[in-house]
């Protein structure tokens, strides 16, 4: 075990590196060309489309043109990328003519209202929202898992939606997947630890005011979130189903799942919690397998799966937190340890951290883009 903890030790060092900088250690910048894709970032001035222009410049992503979008609200800002200065348009039926790839990250009803306008301009939309997930023929994609199941879709080839999971479902699996790997998983137990980022620009602001606020003496004012946020943690704040008592946040986690991993053997729950934090969100997750697992066969799997990185150094009690992913592409793992309520191998407890604008959202969709161009 110390062996292994060393060389986490050593891969989580050699991988935290700084952020907008290249794997190599060398400032990387987008390709406008000829030869690439005529893209368009719809919701480009939320926390998701702005980190798009980000991972597009930090991946080298080629292009030929960029189309920024958003609402009537935003039409006319400007917007730096790349050295060039673009005006925002605003988001309308006829925004999508000449557009290859559309990364959309506007909220649901837009993608439902404008995902099928821009699919029959022939545009590949790589849509953010939960508005396709589930809907049957549409890939749900995270590239280190299952880039087959869009394999069929391609530039030119006629336009397609292709849906991005929900952040939270993309952290866990990114962490539990290399595992599934090795013994599959019978059941998965998650308990979330979600940030102000992945409700938007403006809840992350709400955060900010309501701390100030506080540590001014002042009183709270709740605007986005229905509980004072600052100093304080509730359950996820998206529908809830009165029945099951689940919220939507905990369900996609449960439905997703199934898809992505393409089998309904697995049974999961999750328990969706809100947290004072700004950027990236964090997981508990316990899982139960079909046969023996060790920590050091985990580890190693861990080890070897690309975007997984590990800090898992018991001795230092030193393991994976919101601040060591902000910003990063990767998911961090740790705490791989073995479940004691259990009398048999067959159960394993993690903690793993992510950035859900990056690896949840941003990055994940860049990264299917990346797959339409090979
Ligand atoms: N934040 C995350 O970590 C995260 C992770 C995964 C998925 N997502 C999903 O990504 C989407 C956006 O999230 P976000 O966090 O970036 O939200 P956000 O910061 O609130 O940004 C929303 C964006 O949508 C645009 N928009 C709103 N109404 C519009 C309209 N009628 N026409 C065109 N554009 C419109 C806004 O433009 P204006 O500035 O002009 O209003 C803004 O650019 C949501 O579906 C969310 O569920 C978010």
């Amino acid at each position: 075990m110390q062996a292994l903890q060393s060389r986490a030790q050593a891969r989580c060092l050699s991988q935290t590196r700084p952020a907008r900088v290249s794997r190599q250690g060398l400032v990387v910048q987008a390709k406008k060309t000829a030869d690439g894709p005529s893209i368009a970032v719809v919701g480009v001035t939320g926390a998701v489309g702005q980190e798009f222009l980000q991972v597009l410049k930090e991946r080298n992503f080629p292009y030929k043109s960029i189309k920024l979008l958003a609402s009537a609200r935003s039409a006319g800002k400007q917007q730096e990328f790349e050295g060039e200065t673009y005006t925002v348009e605003e988001l309308t039926e006829n925004s999508f003519n000449d557009v290859d790839i559309a990364l959309f990250s506007a909220g649901g009803s837009i993608s439902k209202k404008f995902g099928p306008v821009a699919q029959k301009a022939g545009s590949i939309v790589v849509d953010n929202s939960s508005a396709f997930r589930m809907t049957e023929g549409v890939p749900l994609v995270i590239p280190e898992v299952n880039p087959d199941a869009m394999s069929h879709v391609k530039i030119g080839g006629g336009g397609a939606i292709i849906a991005n999971p929900n952040c939270s479902t993309i952290i866990a699996l990114m962490a539990v997947t290399p595992l599934h790997r090795l013994a599959k998983v019978k059941r998965m137990i998650v308990s979330t630890y979600q940030a102000a980022s992945g409700a938007g620009a403006a809840a992350m602001e709400e955060l900010k005011e309501q701390t100030r606020d506080v540590l001014d003496g002042k009183e709270a004012k709740p605007v986005i979130f229905p509980y004072q946020y600052a100093f304080n943690l509730f359950s996820h704040n998206s529908g809830m189903d009165v029945e099951m008592g689940y919220n939507e946040e905990e369900l996609k986690m449960v439905k997703e799942t199934k898809k992505i991993w393409g089998t309904s053997d697995v049974a999961i729950t999750a328990t969706c919690i809100r947290v004072p934090v700004m950027r990236a969100h964090a997981e508990s997750i316990n899982l139960e397998f079909d046969k023996d697992i060790s920590e050091a066969d985990a580890l190693a799997a861990l080890a070897a799966f690309p975007g997984v990185s590990i800090i898992d150094d018991r001795s230092k009690n030193r393991f994976p937190t919101p601040l060591d992913a902000t910003t990063r592409d990767d998911v961090y793992v740790g705490r791989v340890r073995r479940d004691i309520s259990r009398s048999d191998a067959k159960g394993l407890e993690l903690f793993v951290c992510g950035d859900q604008i990056k690896k949840g959202a941003a990055l994940n969709a860049v990264q299917i883009a990346e797959l339409l161009l090979k």
